[in-house]
């Protein structure tokens, strides 16, 4: 039961976007299965997708947020805060089923939604991982986990995939998403700073240190304390690909590669940070097969993805012509969604 984390801790760099369509597409081909995603992030804007774009899926945002409880992550979580180290076992409940109110999602997929409340809640989570039992810290560090057994509980199957879509700060609920992810999927963009951010997830996960003597991550060092699983990184996907020019698909590529450069390094050191695909041909043996595996890039999608995104209509399921958002026609060719939905499915087939 693969659970695969959607982060960076650089803003903006398509985790959302591409959470809702991975997510999306991957419950589309596997019918079969259920998917769950858990949207831990307060600006909730793959829930809002899911849950149909900008007007449909904001008002079932706060229809959601409304409830009492809360039919959201923030309502799990404060059930959490006053009962932190025993199980309620109520995780099920915080479950909504996007289909129901946007049938462009495929109606095996679930989704807790994301809340803003989380952001008023993150002290008292501090607060109930630090004194109490000894075992406070792991204890709150496995919410998540105790969600997903229940969902799992409910369904009685032990075969579903979970994605995680999470805030890019690396506040206490990302720290709750990557104890309770097996696979990390990192996306970044092709800019300048987005090296040093990926150097920053290294460091904050696996307590890499750049400087001799510099202080570990406090994360990591709690996670090896109580022995608990740290997600493998999975794939790194340069995402929004210019295709406007050679040149400048040229240069996207190079800033990819010098990011690849560097965690294939992480990867001569310590390939147990890794997570060898299951699909794959078992572990790469040189810096090709390595970014065979682990590399990925996405294409921009220009307008089809501001059309999918407004509408959550997964790009797989868009069709090209005019759409209508918030009263204005958008026109979405052909061209485009014949790049991005290969492009898409490509990437879903190596997910597990
Ligand atoms: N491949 C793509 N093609 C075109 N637009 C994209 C693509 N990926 C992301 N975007 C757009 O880029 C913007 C930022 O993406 P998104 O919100 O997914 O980033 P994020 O990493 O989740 O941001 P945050 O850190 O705020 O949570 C959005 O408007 C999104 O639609
Ligand atoms: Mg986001």
């Amino acid at each position: 039961m693969p659970t695969y984390a959607i982060w960076n801790n650089k803003g903006g760099v398509g985790k959302s976007y591409l959470t809702f369509q991975i997510a999306a597409e991957y419950a589309r081909t596997h019918l079969g299965q259920k998917v769950l995603v858990i949207d831990m992030c307060p600006q909730a804007n793959s829930s809002s997708m899911f849950l149909g774009g900008m007007e449909r899926g904001e008002a079932a945002l706060d229809e959601l947020g409304g409830a009492t409880p809360r039919r959201t992550i923030a309502g799990y979580v404060r059930e959490r805060i006053s009962s932190p180290y025993q199980n309620p076992r109520v995780g099920a409940a915080y479950l909504t089923r996007p289909h129901d109110r946007n049938g462009s999602v495929p109606e095996n997929l679930y989704l807790v939604t994301g809340d803003e409340e989380l952001e008023m809640l993150a002290s008292r989570v501090e607060g109930a991982s630090r004194p109490g039992p000894d075992d406070a810290w792991p204890k709150v560090h496995q919410w998540i986990l105790d969600l997903i057994d229940d969902v799992r509980q409910l369904w009685d199957v032990d075969q579903f995939t979970v994605f995680i879509d999470c805030n890019p700060s690396f506040g206490i609920y990302t720290e709750l998403a990557m104890a309770s992810a097996e696979r990390l999927i990192i996306p970044f963009s092709a800019d300048g700073s987005s090296r040093r951010a990926v150097r920053t997830v290294l460091s904050l996960l696996y307590g890499t240190t750049r400087l001799l003597g510099g202080e570990r991550s406090e994360f990591a060092r709690q996670l090896e304390r109580f022995k608990l699983r740290v997600p493998g990184i999975y794939f790194y996907v340069g995402n929004r690909l210019t295709q406007a020019n050679k040149a400048s698909a040229a240069a996207f590529r190079t800033v990819v590669n010098s990011i690849g450069a560097e965690i294939y390094a992480v990867w001569r050191q310590n390939p147990n940070r890794f997570c060898i695909h299951p699909t794959g041909v078992g572990p790469p043996a040189n810096t090709k097969a390595f970014r065979d595996m682990f590399q990925f890039e996405v294409a921009d999608a220009n307008t089809a993805s501001v059309v999918s995104g407004a509408l959550g209509i997964p790009i797989v399921a868009l069709t090209a012509g005019q759409h209508t958002i918030a009263g204005r026609n958008h026109t979405v060719n052909q061209s485009q969604l014949d790049k991005q939905i290969p492009n898409i499915q490509e990437l879903v087939s190596r997910i597990e």
